[in-house]
C-alpha cells in the first residue's frame, strides 16, 4: 500500500512568529506520532513565507507546498509567483484550482489546466482540487461536476496524470465543520479513481486526498477507506496538536 500524504493547507494565516510555533511544534512532536511508521507530510504556506518555512523545516522531511501557482510562465503579470519562482524555494508541491480560487478569483477548468501544466514543467506536483457545492450535490451533480473538474486535467502534454494529487474536497465541507462521511467521500473517490484508471495504468499511484473539515477526531476514519490516499486539512492544520493526530491516524 503506499503511503498517506497529509498536506496541510494554510490558507491566508501565519505570521512570523506563528509559523516559527506552528513549525516547531511540529517538528517537535512528528516522530512520536509516526511511531516509526511512514506518512509523507507537507505544508502549503502563503508565498511570502515560502523561504522561512523552508529554512525551519530543514531536514525534517516535511515537504513544502504552495497555495496556487500563475497560469503564465513569466513577465508582465503583477502580482502573480511562477512555478520557476517556488521551484527556487524547494517547492515540491502547489495546490491548484482550490475551491476558494475557484469561487473568489473567477478560475475555470481551463485555469486550472494551464497552472497543472505549469507546475509539472518546473517539476512541482500539482494538487488538483475537485468538488461540488451543496447545490449542486443537493441537486444530484456531484459525480458529473467532479469529473469535469478532473476531466480538464486528464490529458496533460508531455506529463502522465499519475503524476497529480488530486484532492476531493467538497465545497459544502470547507472550513464548514460539516465533515463527508467517510462512505460520502469513498465513494466519491471511487469515482474518480475509475475516471483516472481509464486514462492510465498507473491510477493507483496517483494520490486522492479528501479535504473539508477533516480534524483529529475524524481523521482515522476517513483515511481508512480504501480510495482515500491522504487529506489536504485548513483549519486543523494550523494546530500542531490537531496536525499531529491526523498524521499519526495516516502513518502505516
Ligand atoms: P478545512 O479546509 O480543513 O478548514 O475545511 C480544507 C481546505 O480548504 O483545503
Amino acid at each position: 500500500m503506499k503511503r498517506k500524504l497529509i498536506a496541510g493547507n494554510w490558507k491566508m494565516n501565519g505570521s512570523l512568529a506563528a509559523n516559527t510555533q506552528l513549525v516547531q511544534g511540529v517538528r517537535a512532536g512528528l516522530a512520536q506520532a509516526l511511531e516509526g511508521k511512514a506518512c509523507d507530510v507537507a505544508v502549503c504556506v502563503p508565498a511570502p513565507y515560502l523561504a522561512q518555512v523552508a529554512g525551519l523545516l530543514g531536514d525534517s522531511g516535511v515537504a513544502l507546498g504552495a497555495q496556487d501557482v500563475s497560469a503564465h510562465e513569466q513577465g508582465a503579470y503583477t502580482g502573480e509567483v511562477s512555478a520557476a519562482m517556488l521551484r527556487d524555494f524547494a517547492t515540491r508541491y502547489a495546490i491548484v484550482g482550490h475551491s476558494e480560487r475557484r469561487q473568489y478569483h473567477g478560475e475555470t477548468d481551463d485555469t486550472v489546466a494551464t497552472k497543472t501544466q505549469r507546475a509539472l514543467a518546473a517539476g512541482i506536483t500539482p494538487i488538483v482540487c475537485v468538488g461540488e457545492t451543496l447545490a449542486e450535490r443537493d441537486a444530484g451533480r456531484t459525480e458529473e461536476v467532479v469529473k469535469r473538474q478532473l476531466a480538464a486535467v486528464i490529458h496533460l502534454n508531455g506529463h502522465c496524470i499519475s503524476e497529480i494529487v488530486v484532492a476531493y474536497e467538497p465545497v459544502w465541507a470547507i472550513g464548514t465543520g460539516k465533515t463527508a462521511t467517510p462512505e460520502q467521500a469513498q465513494a466519491v473517490h471511487a469515482v474518480l479513481r475509475a475516471q483516472l484508471k481509464a486514462a492510465t495504468e498507473h491510477a493507483d499511484r496517483v494520490h486522492i486526498l479528501y479535504g473539508g473539515s477533516m480534524n483529529a477526531a475524524n481523521a482515522a476514519e476517513l483515511l481508512a477507506q480504501p480510495d482515500i490516499d491522504g487529506g489536504l486539512i485548513g483549519g486543523a492544520a494550523l494546530k500542531p496538536t490537531d496536525f499531529l493526530s491526523i498524521i499519526r491516524a495516516g502513518a502505516r
